[in-house]
């Protein structure tokens, strides 16, 4: 199911709530349009009927012998096959382990992580959220991989940090597709490269498993992927699951970072058997609708089929890139006259707005849902920005001064051609007329 520039195929349908109206500033109505999918994506329609039909039948899961209890249960415990074909994990060797979302499942690791051998080094990097820089910081010790001037990740720089740190690099942590600049990493370049040097690897698949296909490869390569992690909310399931899958055989060692029901198997008041992973690390009830939610969630994406899904949003953010080079007063961050490797997120700012006006106009002039700011990438968005380290103090020292920041619009798989050509407009209108604008919506920067 391909969509192209001139057909509006069937993406459209499957999701809930695109042709919402929301009110505009002169109390107007308009079909909204939502280039906010990095943040969170609207509902599928298939995943909101699973969770209606499913819901009749809900129960606990692994906590009853209830005929109810023990159908959700297979069903839990069957998601995670469906979720280890859905990116080729290994079914006998790795483990599935069910969080809230990527940032939990991330703190998780950081938590569970051995320093195999002396092994106390985590390489992440600058172009990282900080879900996969801040959990690492007071277990390991971390260094970041270098970005060219272009904020594309440095491999050069890897090469050189996995050589100068040789046997105590643990772990090589780095996000899939930048949530800055849709720089889609080569992960499995990375991977091999962490894997001569004896380290593991980490891909932060947030904002690239939902976006194109994803390949674990088997153990025996050496370009596999130890560990992945997700988040459903991302893919068009609401609820509150993530994933997090790595090798059974680190989260067998050690004790999980929760405890409580459901993570052991024999506990008396001085001994502890621990459950075997997965079950060790999902203390409490488990979230079965967060996992109805996800399961049809992958298999309405593997019925659209992952590469077509890719095509598509490619063909949009080429089409943008290509569109917003051509307005002057547009500053695009990130390569944009090589952007082979940039997949469905665009940061930008207009010369003379403030990014905060900017994304407010666009939200109250034109029903355009954007988000702005920092992206809970601090140390990137200053390096993209060319923040100097002054600059940076003196804002640690006066939180009021106004925050740098960028534009950014992120597309899912439901967004089209004239929805770009809409935003374009509003983009050219509100140049043309930017004074009246920066004074309608001047409160806004403070
Ligand atoms: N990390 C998500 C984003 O980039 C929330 O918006």
């Amino acid at each position: 199911m391909v969509m192209n520039k001139n057909s509006l195929s069937s993406y459209r349908d499957y999701v809930l709530g695109i042709e919402s109206k929301v009110p505009l500033v002169d109390g107007k109505l308009t079909t909204a349009i939502n280039f906010d999918n990095a943040a969170t994506t609207p509902p599928f329609k298939t995943v909101m009927d699973a969770v209606n039909v499913f819901s009749p039948w809900y129960s606990s899961i692994h906590r009853g012998t209830g005929y109810k209890s023990k159908y959700s249960s297979r069903l839990y415990e069957e998601a995670r096959e469906i979720v280890t074909e859905f990116v080729n994990a290994d079914f006998n060797k790795d483990t599935v382990i069910f969080v809230k979302n990527s940032t939990e499942a991330l703190n998780k690791l950081s938590y569970r992580l051995d320093k195999n051998n002396n092994r106390n080094m985590v390489l992440s990097s600058y172009m990282e959220h900080h879900s996969n820089d801040l959990p690492w910081r007071d277990k390991f010790r971390v260094d970041y991989i270098d970005i060219d001037k272009y904020g594309r990740l440095s491999l050069e720089d890897l090469k050189s940090k996995l050589e100068k740190y040789k046997d105590s690099v643990r772990l090589v942590t780095i996000v899939g597709t930048s949530n800055v600049t849709g720089y889609k990493n080569s992960i499995h370049e990375i991977a091999k490269l962490s894997h001569m040097y004896g380290a593991e690897i980490m891909v932060d698949g947030a904002q690239l498993v939902p976006h194109c296909p994803v390949d674990m490869k088997p153990k025996d390569s050496q370009k596999h992927i130890d560990y992945l992690v997700f988040s459903a909310h991302k893919m068009y399931a609401p609820f509150g699951i993530g994933v997090l899958i790595g090798p059974k055989s680190v989260f067998d060692k050690g004790n999980p970072d929760y405890s409580g029901g459901g993570t052991i198997d024999i506990v008396t008041h001085n001994y502890i058997k621990w459950a075997e992973p997965p079950h060790k690390e999902e203390a409490g009830s488990p979230n079965i609708i967060g996992v109805i939610a996800l399961t049809a969630a992958i298999e309405t994406l593997t019925m659209f089929g992952m590469e077509n899904i890719f095509i598509h949003e490619k063909g949009l953010t080429d089409y943008t890139i290509n569109r917003l080079k051509q307005i002057p007063d547009i500053i695009i961050y990130g390569d944009t006259e090589n952007y082979h490797d940039r997949l469905g997120i665009i940061t930008f700012n207009i010369k003379g707005i403030h990014h905060e006006i900017l994304a407010n106009i666009l939200s109250y002039e034109a029903g355009i849902a954007v988000r702005n700011g920092c992206f809970c990438a601090h140390p990137y968005i200053h390096r993209l920005l060319n923040v100097k380290q002054d600059e940076i103090e003196k804002r640690i020292k006066n939180p009021e001064l106004p925050h740098p920041g960028m534009v950014r619009i992120s597309f899912g798989l439901y967004n089209t051609y004239k929805e770009i050509d809409i935003f374009i407009e509003c983009l050219k209108t509100i140049i043309k007329n930017k004074k009246y604008y920066i004074r309608k919506y001047d409160f806004f920067s403070k």
